[in-house]
């Protein structure tokens, strides 16, 4: 242990502010602002927030939670469970967490990833307090080197009076050298950020804050959490045969060279398995300019088809995890994690030319997209950094199954229940029916190629005739408006989108059931 705390905290100083997790957590007081390390399961803070939840029992403890993105370890869970958190931001994905958002009891403040240290910096939101960082070591002058993310932990470090740090002992120290910390200036005399190509390093490898900063150190052996995403099916696997053939296609028409451009590919199921597909295309030396590095990435590196991926975590399956991490070396030359305002930096996605790959949990016949909010109320997860990529994209990408919950729920609607993404911020739709390319097309003619080619029946005749309707009414994106929302309407009230004469064919549960499905 002690050889292990000499290569973990190598400025001796700090040596002795090694705690329990009870101890640091006494520094978090009630109504404080604390910003933790974790983007998308990886890379967050364990112990300390646990050590929180418990004393939340016997003190009336409330804090602002700011992440990354979403947490691990149950910490959401259990924070909620707990009482702990008043406000959250800028991403969860935790089923208690979301429930207590939809009954109301934690506000959520749904951000582009990118955002969030924007407006900490300007003071356009409550400063941070105190920042609790997983770090895989503290070097020689007190900086610190992130683990499996960096997400927002180096502003948050920065930013915060005092920071606390978990060493996470099961992290290896080989991950030393992966990261490239950057944080820009201040406006409006910013410089543009000199990232010219994916693999360009821009900054240092280690998050620098004057040691005197850091309070607390607590060693933890906690792994990461596995992700929790589906392998493909024969949707998802549809849906990724569709893309390929179009880039196929985008080669040919001398559009694109056969490593296409950068590659960006959302969270979930859906995103992880469509770069699957691109295992078997004849597309080589690809890139990846993304935010999470899930399962797929490494696929594709094994596969030979990938060369370089930029990320701000890594995300991956237990067998997964256990191949790259147990020999992070073969593909440390290929990586870099960096913050996430960087990741998903407008200016860099603009200029590197980006092809944006995200999910949507519906969209409209004329492409405005809802990756948010289920019949257009209650949150699943948060806009994450589809907004940071979608609007600033070379190629504008969403996926989605044609319909949701063993098809009682049409994913294209005559109109989203929520809007995340304008119809001018999507290019391509894309469900396992088809591929919709509405570049260069107007309202009208999206309706006609959406619902052609990305809706199954009977839900495609039901959009048709809604169009042909809406369109006697004219306008420049017809609308029926009393019938907009019907759809979503109809699904509240029955437990269904589906016409009665089609309901038979679907075996639709009892009312009750198909609402607590969603
Ligand atoms: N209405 C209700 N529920 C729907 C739905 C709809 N229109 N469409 C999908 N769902 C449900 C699915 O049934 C599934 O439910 P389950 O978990 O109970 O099985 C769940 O939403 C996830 O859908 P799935 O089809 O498995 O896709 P996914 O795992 O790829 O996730 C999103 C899709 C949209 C939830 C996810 O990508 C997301 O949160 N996106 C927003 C953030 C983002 O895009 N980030 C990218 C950069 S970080």
């Amino acid at each position: 242990m002690q050889n292990q705390l000499q290569d973990r905290i190598r400025l001796p100083a700090l040596r002795e502010r090694v705690t329990t997790a009870e101890a640091a957590a006494q520094w978090i007081q009630d109504g404080m602002t604390i910003g933790m390390s974790g983007f998308t399961r990886a890379g967050d803070a364990k112990v300390v927030p646990m050590a929180l939840a418990k004393r939340a029992s016997t003190e009336d403890l409330k804090i602002t939670l700011m992440t990354g993105a979403s947490l691990g370890s149950d910490v959401d869970k259990t924070l909620t469970e707990a009482g702990v958190l008043a406000r959250r931001l800028p991403f969860q994905a935790d089923p208690v967490l979301r429930a207590a958002i939809n009954r109301g009891d934690v506000m959520f403040v749904d951000q582009h990833l990118s955002e969030t240290v924007e407006l900490l910096r300007t003071r356009q939101m409550a400063p941070i307090d105190i920042a609790v960082i997983e770090a895989v070591a503290i070097t020689e002058t007190g900086a610190l080197i992130p683990t499996t993310s960096v997400g927002n932990s180096a502003s948050f470090a920065i930013l915060a009076d005092k920071v606390i740090v978990e060493i996470n002992l099961t992290q290896s120290l080989e991950l030393e050298g992966l990261h490239d910390i950057f944080i820009p200036k201040h406006r409006p005399q910013r410089e543009p950020m000199p990232l010219m190509s994916v693999q360009d390093r821009i900054g240092t490898s280690v998050i620098e804050i004057p040691p005197e900063k850091i309070v607390a150190i607590v060693i933890t052996e906690k792994l990461d959490s596995a992700s929790n995403i589906l392998p493909a099916d024969h949707e998802t696997a549809a849906i990724a045969a569709h893309l390929v053939d179009f880039f196929k296609n985008e080669v040919t028409q001398g559009r694109l060279t056969k490593s296409l451009l950068p590659m960006q590919a959302g969270i979930g199921t859906i995103a992880n398995a469509v770069m699957q597909g691109f295992i078997n295309s004849p597309f080589e030396h690809l890139t990846m300019y993304s935010e999470v590095l899930q399962d797929s990435t490494f696929d594709l590196f094994d596969a030979g088809k990938l060369d370089f991926a930029s990320g701000s975590s890594i995300t991956l399956s237990p067998q997964k995890s256990r191949e790259v991490f147990g020999n992070i070396g073969k593909y440390k030359d290929r990586l870099v994690l960096r913050p996430q305002e960087v990741s998903n930096h407008p200016e860099l996605i603009r200029r590197l030319g980006i092809i944006a790959i995200n999910t949507a949990l519906e969209a409209d016949i004329y492409g405005n997209v809802n990756s948010t909010h289920v019949m257009g109320t209650h949150m699943m997860n948060g806009i994450g950094g589809s907004g940071d990529f979608a609007r600033n994209a070379y190629l504008s990408v969403f996926a989605t199954k044609a319909t949701a919950k063993n098809g009682l729920i049409s994913s294209i609607v005559p109109m989203v229940s929520h809007v995340d993404h304008t119809e001018h911020d999507v290019d391509i739709i894309v469900t396992e029916v088809g591929l919709a390319d509405l570049r260069g097309l107007a309202p009208r003619e999206r309706a006609q190629v959406i619902i052609n080619r990305c809706v199954a029946e009977p839900y495609r005749a039901m959009l048709n005739d809604y169009v042909e309707r809406a369109n006697q009414g004219g306008g420049q994106t017809p609308h029926v408006l009393q019938e907009a929302f019907s759809w979503h309407q109809k699904f509240r009230e029955t437990g269904s989108m589906l016409p009665v004469n089609a309901q038979a064919e679907h075996k639709v549960p009892e009312k009750e059931e198909a609402l607590a499905m969603v």
